[in-house]
C-alpha cells in the first residue's frame, strides 16, 4: 500500500494541548495519514491506547500496515465522528482523556482521482470521503444535476460564502440542459464560464468556493462536528481535553461557539492557537488552520 502524502498540521501544538500520559485513553477522530495516532501511540507508551476512526477506507487499510506493531494498543475502524460517544462506548473508550479532530480532507484524498475532490485532477463529481460520509450516498453529481437553480445558488452561497452564487447556479442549470454535468473539469469550465473574469482579482481559483460548499454538503461536515462535540462532552472524563483543528471559518465558528456555550467545556485559551511561519513555510495546507482546545469540567 502506496505511503501516505499527508503532511500533519499543529502536530506539536495537538500533543501540547492533549498532554497525553501512559496509561491513558486517547481518540483520534480523523485518523487520515495517521500522524496524530502515531504521536498519541507514542506518547502513551507503554500501556495507553489511541482509538482512531476515519470514513475514508484507505486510511485505514494503511493504518492498519503502520501500527501493526502496536495491535495492543491500537484500535482503527471505519466510522463518522458523528458517532463519536457511541463509537468509544462499544471499544472502551468512555470516559476518556483527550480527542482529536483535524477536519476535512487529505492530501491523499484530495490526490485521489475517484473521489472528485480537487478542481484541478479529473475525476467524477462524487466528492464523498467514504462510503459513510452520508446515509442516503449523496453526491456532488447528484447536487449539480437535479437540485434547483435556487437550492444550488443557495448552498454556494451558505457553505461556499461565493458572491458570484446565482451566476454559478445559472450556468450549472443551463449547461445540464444540454448534457448531464459528470466530471470536475466539465463543472470547472461551467464556473469559469459563469463568472467575471476579474473573479476575486486571480487570487484564488474561481471553483475554489463551489467545490468547497458541495464537498461541505455532500458530507454532511458542518452537522457532523456539532454531533461530534456533543458527543465529546459526554465521553470526556473531567480535565480530559478535546483538540479541534478546523480549515474555514464556518467550521471554526461552530467550535468556537460550541465551547463558549457548553456548560461543561471551557475554552483552553481565548484565541486559536495558528501555525508558525515556520510550519507554514514548509505547508502551505497549513496556512488556514485554527486549532481551539477545551477542557472538560466537572
Ligand atoms: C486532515 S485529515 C487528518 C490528518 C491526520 N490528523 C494526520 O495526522 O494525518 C482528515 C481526515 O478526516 C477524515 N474525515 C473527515 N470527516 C470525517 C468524519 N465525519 N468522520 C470520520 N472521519 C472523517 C477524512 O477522511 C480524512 O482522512
Amino acid at each position: 500500500m502506496k505511503e501516505t502524502q499527508h503532511i500533519a498540521v499543529m502536530t506539536q501544538e495537538v500533543m501540547h494541548a492533549l498532554r497525553p500520559q501512559s496509561g491513558g485513553l486517547y481518540i483520534d477522530g480523523t485518523l487520515g495519514g495517521g500522524t496524530h495516532s502515531r504521536e498519541l501511540l507514542k506518547a502513551t507508551a507503554p500501556d495507553g491506547r489511541v482509538l482512531s476512526l476515519d470514513i475514508d477506507p484507505k486510511a485505514l487499510e494503511r493504518a492498519r500496515d503502520q501500527f501493526s506493531s502496536d495491535k495492543n494498543r491500537w484500535i482503527g475502524v471505519e466510522e463518522n465522528f458523528r458517532n463519536l460517544s457511541e463509537v468509544a462506548k462499544d471499544n472502551g473508550f468512555d470516559p476518556c482523556d483527550g480527542i482529536i479532530l483535524d477536519l476535512g480532507f487529505s492530501s491523499d484524498e484530495l490526490t485521489n482521482k475517484n473521489k472528485g475532490l480537487s478542481f484541478q485532477i479529473d475525476g467524477p463529481l462524487d466528492m464523498r470521503f467514504g462510503p459513510k460520509s452520508n446515509e442516503d450516498g449523496l453526491t456532488a453529481a447528484e447536487i449539480i444535476n437535479s437540485w434547483s437553480k435556487n437550492e444550488i445558488a443557495q448552498l454556494l452561497r451558505e457553505y461556499g460564502e461565493e458572491s458570484f452564487a446565482a451566476k454559478i447556479a445559472e450556468g450549472i442549470v443551463k449547461a445540464r440542459k444540454k448534457d448531464r454535468i459528470i466530471g470536475t473539469l466539465d463543472l470547472v469550465s461551467i464556473i469559469r464560464n459563469s463568472v467575471h473574469k476579474n473573479y476575486e482579482r486571480g487570487r484564488i481559483n474561481p471553483a475554489t468556493r463551489t467545490f468547497q460548499a458541495l464537498r461541505i454538503a455532500v458530507n454532511d461536515e458542518l452537522n457532523a462536528l456539532k454531533h461530534a462535540i456533543e458527543g465529546a462532552r459526554k465521553i470526556l472524563k473531567p480535565g480530559g481535553r478535546i483538540a479541534i483543528i478546523s480549515f474555514h471559518s464556518l467550521e471554526d465558528r461552530i467550535v468556537k461557539r460550541a465551547f463558549r456555550d457548553s456548560e461543561d467545556l471551557e475554552a483552553v485559551t481565548k484565541r486559536p492557537i495558528i501555525p508558525s511561519e515556520e510550519e507554514i513555510k514548509h505547508n502551505t495546507r497549513s496556512r488556514s488552520a485554527k486549532l481551539r482546545v477545551a477542557e472538560k469540567i466537572i
